[in-house]
């Protein structure tokens, strides 16, 4: 049985959305194995919210979530959004979109879900992958077979035109001549930049899926403050952590002005995957797309959300993105033995090092003592990205 849908503010409700997931919520269960039990206080309790279980479509991850809003701009017949960003003013088509274009790393698990939408659509897709994003393909000991196994191989057997672009590419930055190309021969492009970040509708998906968490947890009478005081999610392009960013001050900032009994706020977690810029690029980031979708969905982003929401933790990085070293790897092995939880090698594996790391530490404890609790109640989101796993084959 569907759930009713979720309740949104006036104006966020209101804002266009072609549903993609399941009608209900994806699931939150909890991870009991890997709740410490030594000290004994505060309980640490750790729970997975399923957005690998979220969508019927292949290899279901984070990116549908952010595609439910973007797809009423590729429907719509005067497409706004769908120049590339290093072109914003490229004349907008007669028509709605004929083929979705977009690009990625080699085993980028986002190319796929584009891909899958278009078919769902109806529509054409034109996959671009960059032979220098990241150290995956250099670090494989086979890379013939990291070239078309996992997300390759799904994304061709989706049926998606699949070009692979090599290193010094010029295209690999700014794909605009092969946009170019395809209006030339008839065809009207929607352009989806990597992880649909800095489209400016990407960071809705995951402000809508903070209202369906907080809901979840009324439902699952939590304990402690009653909220998933910590959340850790991975940040890649950014517009998952910001999205969240912006519907948990939502919900708190509603909160707080209604019943003036302020509970200690939510602190996202953001963990980065990769050394290739430094924290303070992707800090910068996230601020720009809570932000942006904060001012979408109705509230006053200056005045709700800065810097300080902003909380990005990049020790686990290693030693490139798409590179999967042993601290990583030995995260994710015990989350399956413990757990029989698979998780991906490039970012929930990271995650996972990072939460288990966390729950080590003084912070949460910290936490739980500055605001008198037992119990800390702390979410890992499960972002999706397995069907990497077999371009990672040999990795021991
Ligand atoms: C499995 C998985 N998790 C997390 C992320 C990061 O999401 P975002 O790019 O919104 O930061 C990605 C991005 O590609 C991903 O594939």
């Amino acid at each position: 049985m569907s759930k009713p849908p979720i309740a949104l503010p006036e104006i966020f409700s209101q804002i266009p959305r072609h549903q993609i997931l399941y009608p209900n919520p994806s699931p939150i269960h909890s991870l009991p194995t890997l709740t410490p039990r030594n000290p004994p206080h505060p309980q640490i309790s750790i729970f997975a919210k399923r957005e690998d279980q979220s969508a019927p479509l292949a290899c279901a991850g984070n990116k549908y979530r952010k595609l439910e809003y973007i797809v009423p701009d590729i429907l719509s017949a005067t497409p706004l959004h769908h120049s590339h960003e290093n072109h914003p003013n490229t004349t907008t088509p007669a028509g709605p979109a004929t083929i979705l274009v977009t690009e990625g790393a080699i085993q980028s698990n986002h190319t796929v879900q584009v891909a899958a939408l278009a078919r769902k659509l109806g529509l054409k897709a034109l996959v671009l992958l960059s032979r220098g994003t990241g150290g995956g393909l250099r670090a494989s000991q086979d890379p013939e077979a990291f070239l078309r196994t996992g997300n390759v191989q799904i994304n061709r057997l989706l049926g998606a035109e699949v070009r692979i672009l090599d290193e010094n590419d010029p295209r690999a930055s700014d794909a605009f001549p092969i946009l170019e190309d395809l209006r030339a021969q008839g065809e009207r492009p929607y352009w989806i930049p990597g992880g649909a970040s800095i489209h400016p509708f990407g960071g809705l998906g995951y402000a809508r899926a903070a209202f369906e968490i907080a809901e979840q947890e009324t439902e699952m009478g939590l304990g402690g403050t009653g909220r998933f005081d910590f959340v850790f999610v991975a940040c890649g392009s950014g517009s998952t952590v910001g999205g969240l960013i912006a519907g948990f001050r939502m919900l708190e900032a509603r909160r707080e002005e209604a019943d003036r009994r302020i509970r200690p706020r939510r602190s996202v977690i953001g963990v980065l995957n990769s050394p290739t810029k430094p924290r303070s690029y992707h800090e910068e980031r996230v601020l720009q797309f809570a932000q942006r979708a904060s001012a979408l969905i109705g509230l006053d982003s200056q005045r709700f959300i800065s810097a300080d929401d902003i909380k990005l933790e990049d020790r686990f990085v290693g030693s490139a993105y798409g590179v999967l070293d042993v601290e990583t790897k030995e995260a994710a092995e015990r989350m399956a033995r413990m757990e029989a939880l698979v998780l991906d090698p490039v970012y929930t594996a990271k995650v996972a090092r990072g939460m288990l790391q966390w729950i080590q530490e003084e912070e949460i404890r910290q936490y739980a003592r500055l605001h008198s609790l037992d119990k800390v109640n702390v979410l890992f989101i499960h972002t999706g990205g397995q069907a990497a796993l077999s371009a990672y084959a040999d990795v021991n």
